[in-house]
């Protein structure tokens, strides 16, 4: 099946569109088969926050709710520009290597779509460097993200090639239970967590505005949360050296 990516950005790069096999890039999936984990919310922050280094930086909304679509057309243009790639599919599958992006791109993001597994879950990790899952602090979302987690580590890309795995742990609540279980589970797995977020309006109606919670000033309101971030951001930047050094 041809997908044809429709580009959901005013300001397009003056390079050509190339697969995403073929970027020097770091290319971040964002993924966890649950739905309302925080995939969107997750993927367009970090777009937000990327772009804010001045590199040119890539959404791709994979998802045919089109979330992460509808965030880039809310974004002004006078904030850090982040080009949007929507892949313009109605069927179920997609296949990761006909996607494309400005060659350009420096940072690639993957929204994905919730349910993905089997095959199409191999062909989209197969396509990029890093995970980041994110997993609600419920034990509903615990239990469906360890058989989604269980399944990631099994798939046969993953036992050949394992790309680096972190979980952004989102909507936390300290001082609950899920919380304390959500901690003993991922230590368990030895898979890091990085990043924290906690339930606020804050992401909502940065969504709606077009932006990342690193756009908005540094005041009280969202200083706590642009914290948040940190070690998830230091983490990729670590994580990013490796990948443009090894042999794509
Ligand atoms: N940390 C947070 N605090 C408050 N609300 C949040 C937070 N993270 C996400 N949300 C809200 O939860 C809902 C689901 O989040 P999001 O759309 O990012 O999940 P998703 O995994 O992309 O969902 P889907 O599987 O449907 O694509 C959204 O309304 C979003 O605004
Ligand atoms: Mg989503």
């Amino acid at each position: 099946m041809k997908v044809t990516p429709s580009v959901t950005r005013a300001t397009v790069p003056a390079d050509a569109l190339v697969s995403i096999r073929q970027l020097n890039a770091c290319r971040i999936l964002v993924i966890n088969s649950k739905g309302g984990a925080g995939k969107t919310t997750v993927a367009t922050n970090l777009a937000a926050w990327l772009a804010a280094r001045g590199e040119q930086t890539t959404l791709i909304d994979s998802d045919p709710q089109a979330s992460a679509q509808q965030w880039v057309k809310s974004r002004n243009s006078t904030l850090p520009n982040v080009y949007g790639v929507h892949l313009d599919s109605t069927a179920k599958t997609t296949r990761s290597f006909q996607w494309r992006a400005p060659r350009s791109t420096r940072w690639l993001i993957t929204d994905s779509r919730p349910g993905l597994s089997g095959a199409d879950l191999n062909d989209m990790v197969a396509d990029h460097d890093l995970l980041v899952i994110p997993v609600l602090a419920s034990d509903i979302d615990i239990r469906a993200s360890a058989r989604f987690i269980g399944e990631l580590l099994l798939t046969p890309i993953m036992r050949h090639s394992r790309r680096p795995v972190v979980v952004v742990a989102n909507r936390v609540k300290r001082q609950t239970k899920a919380w304390e279980r959500l901690q003993k589970f991922l230590i368990s797995l030895n898979i890091p967590f990085p990043a924290t977020l906690r339930d606020t309006q804050n992401y909502v109606t940065a969504f709606v505005e077009g932006k990342g919670i690193g756009d908005f000033p540094a005041h009280k309101t969202h200083r706590r949360d642009q914290e948040d971030w940190k070690m998830l951001l230091e983490w990729l930047e670590g994580e990013s050296v490796a990948v443009k050094s090894s042999v794509k």
